[in-house]
């Protein structure tokens, strides 16, 4: 396809059912993993404009940042720490409305006010974790934890 995106506006169901096919459309077929993440979170960025979105993937005991748009962020997260490495803990989406009331919560911007962390599974271990950020309370529900899991689920880790 052509590497330009029809950006929607509209509810985020609307958003969503749009920019899915587009991204699946730019990686269906390229076995690349760093490319794949690459594409989908600039992709996400560009239709819903969040604050931060990216992966952190495993590596031994730690999760260590991947692909993202947004500015600079932790490097490393140990197992059980913030809510990404409590998403991986628990092998659990973790929905946050207020960051400042998560217990551990890592802030690696002030601007952060909301979040939600979905672990990606394969082969029944947490491999890593799709993390998006709002500059807004309260921004994430169960709408964008159902659409977020379906991209992750269409994402090809076996590269
Ligand atoms: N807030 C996350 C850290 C990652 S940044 O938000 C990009 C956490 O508590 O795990």
């Amino acid at each position: 396809m052509a590497e330009d995106l029809s950006i929607v506006q509209g509810d985020k169901t609307a958003q969503y059912q749009s920019i899915i096919p587009q991204i699946k459309a730019l990686t269906d077929g390229e076995p690349d993993l760093v490319a794949n993440l690459a594409n989908t979170v600039a992709a996400l960025k560009e239709q819903f404009n969040w604050f931060w979105v990216g992966f952190y993937l495993v590596k031994k005991d730690e999760l260590v940042l991947g692909p993202f748009q947004g500015p600079v962020a932790c490097t490393r997260i140990k197992k059980g720490r913030g809510v990404c490495g409590s998403s991986w803990a628990q092998a659990a989406t973790l929905i946050v409305p207020d960051v400042e009331k998560f217990p551990g919560h890592i802030a690696c911007s002030s601007l952060s006010k909301s979040e939600i962390v979905l672990p990606i599974i394969r082969h029944g271990e947490v491999i890593g974790v799709l993390d998006v950020d709002s500059e807004h309370l309260s921004h994430f529900d169960e709408t964008d934890q159902q659409y977020l899991e379906e991209i992750i689920s269409g994402l090809n880790f076996e590269d």
